[in-house]
């Protein structure tokens, strides 16, 4: 009988997880395995939601946004006897190793289930990109280029009656998401977590570009930084100009994945699956130089995701 490998997506989904989930099944198929889907992430793992995945299953998913294999937060794996029975649901199903799609939250399971004797590999997806060790996670590219239509698509509007548009976007308690999109739409501020922000500097700002016939400006506002209605009060209290407030919400996860995403799914898939195959565990993939890595798990824990303040200084220092 072929040994059987699982995977499973976990936590918000992400643009790429697709494609990702295609290259574990059909790398695991090609290495001899069976692969298994696992639906509903960790939920679905505790109530042995397991249906076996053969090459027709993931067909025509590489373009679409989303996970096929659904997913869903799961309080519940916090619980050491959950812990345990989602162990020993693996293990009865002979599962001797399982690909763990996800973000942070997703990783951390990983562990504990490494410490009950499943071999795990975690493949970096979020639209965060918050996760220590990789240079960006799946699903990132995607969800920058949606911010960057939505702005371009403000911008008509924003233009034509010459006003400031403030834009909330997604990631978390980290800023990168807000710092890669408002560097690469030329956002007038960005305001983010990791770097404290000044309404005054923000207000002279703008008054600048209105004294010089601006036609309009983005403020690029992490949702973990501030409070964008709270923002737009404070710019009115200090300068006379129209303001409107956009949250540009779930939109942002979904959607056809990139190449770039589409890309690293299929790399990241198909090296998880090689990993499990040479033995390893409690590793995860990361994109490095344009080389896939494996990391330990444990270690992305360990350390805040460095923000690139470099980014952001070139990002202020480009659109005055
Ligand atoms: O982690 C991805 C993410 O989209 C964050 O950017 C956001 O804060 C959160 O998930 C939203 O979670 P939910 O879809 O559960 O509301």
């Amino acid at each position: 009988m072929a040994p059987k490998i699982a995977v499973l997506t976990s936590g918000g989904d992400a643009p790429g997880m697709n494609p990702a989930i295609r290259a574990v099944v059909r790398r695991g198929l090609s290495k001899g395995y069976r692969v298994v889907g696992i639906q509903r992430g960790y939920a679905g793992l505790l109530s042995k939601q397991f249906t076996e995945l053969e090459i027709g299953s993931v067909a025509d998913i590489i373009h679409r946004g989303g996970t096929m294999l659904l997913t869903a937060r799961a309080p519940g794996m916090f619980q050491p006897e959950n812990q345990d029975q989602a162990a020993d649901n693996l293990k009865a199903e002979d599962i001797e190793g399982l690909v763990i799609i996800g973000g942070g939250g997703s990783f951390r399971g990983a562990i504990t289930l490494e410490e009950r004797g499943i071999k795990t590999i975690c493949i970096p997806g979020t639209i965060d990109n918050d996760i220590t060790g990789t240079e960006v996670t799946i699903g990132f590219d995607t969800a920058v280029n949606t911010i960057l239509s939505a702005v371009n698509k403000l911008r008509d509007t924003a233009t034509s009656h010459e006003r400031i548009f403030i834009l909330e976007v997604m990631g978390r308690d980290y800023g990168y998401l807000a710092l890669a999109a408002g560097l690469a739409c030329g956002a007038e501020s960005i305001i983010v977590p990791e770097i404290e922000y000044d309404l005054d500097e923000v207000s002279g700002r703008l008054l600048r570009g209105i004294n010089r016939q601006k036609a309009h400006s983005i403020i690029l506002v992490a949702e973990g930084a501030a409070d964008v209605y709270e923002i737009k009060k404070e710019i009115r209290d200090r300068i006379d100009a129209e303001i409107r407030v956009t949250v540009l919400g779930h939109i942002q996860r979904g959607g056809s994945p990139s190449a770039v995403d589409r890309l690293l799914g299929s790399r990241m898939g198909a090296a998880a699956v090689d990993l499990l195959q040479e033995g390893k565990s409690a590793l995860f993939t990361a994109i490095r130089e344009e080389k896939i890595k494996a990391l330990p798990v444990k270690d992305c824990f360990d350390a805040a995701s460095p923000f690139p303040e470099d980014l952001y200084h070139l990002a202020h220092d480009l659109s005055q």
